[in-house]
């Protein structure tokens, strides 16, 4: 899986990969290619500058450099990664029950997510 990861924030390919191995257990075979049109849809509706305007209240966990203290690195992470890892948080799966996580992302709306995805997509990978 962290290989998978790796791959993912490098190709579009392996980003597929990771997809596919995230909804291989919980969906039928066609789920994926649905699941990313859906991403797709939800970000050509995203406005950067509002993305920006609402990262103000992740990124007091979220630094910029790196990961710290078990929070997760997000910026520079593929824009369609994050809106499926928000996605995810937001319906709570398996292995996304992350209780700040949970709470935050529920109440974000699909253009909030997308907005949030495409901002901190554009930022520098400082890790
Ligand atoms: C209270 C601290 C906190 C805040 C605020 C917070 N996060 Fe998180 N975030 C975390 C932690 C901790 C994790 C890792 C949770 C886990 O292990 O599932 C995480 C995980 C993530 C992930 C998954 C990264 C990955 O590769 O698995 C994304 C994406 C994310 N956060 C985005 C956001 C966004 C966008 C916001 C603002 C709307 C936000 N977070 C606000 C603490 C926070």
């Amino acid at each position: 899986m962290l290989n998978a990861l790796a791959l993912g924030r490098r190709t579009k390919a392996g980003l597929l990969t990771l997809a596919a191995l995230t909804f291989a257990d919980a969906s039928p075979a066609s789920a994926t290619e649905s699941q990313e049109a859906k991403f797709n849809k939800i970000l050509s509706q995203a406005d950067t500058a509002y993305g920006e305007y609402l990262a103000g209240q992740c990124v007091t966990c979220h630094a910029p450099t790196g990961a710290a203290q078990g929070i997760p690195h997000i910026h520079g992470l593929p824009d369609v990664y994050l809106v499926q890892t928000l996605l995810e948080y937001k319906a709570g799966i398996e292995g996304r029950t992350n209780q700040a996580m949970v709470n935050i992302a529920k109440n974000l709306s699909e253009e909030e997510v997308g907005s949030l995805a495409k901002y901190f997509s554009e930022q520098t990978d400082n890790q």
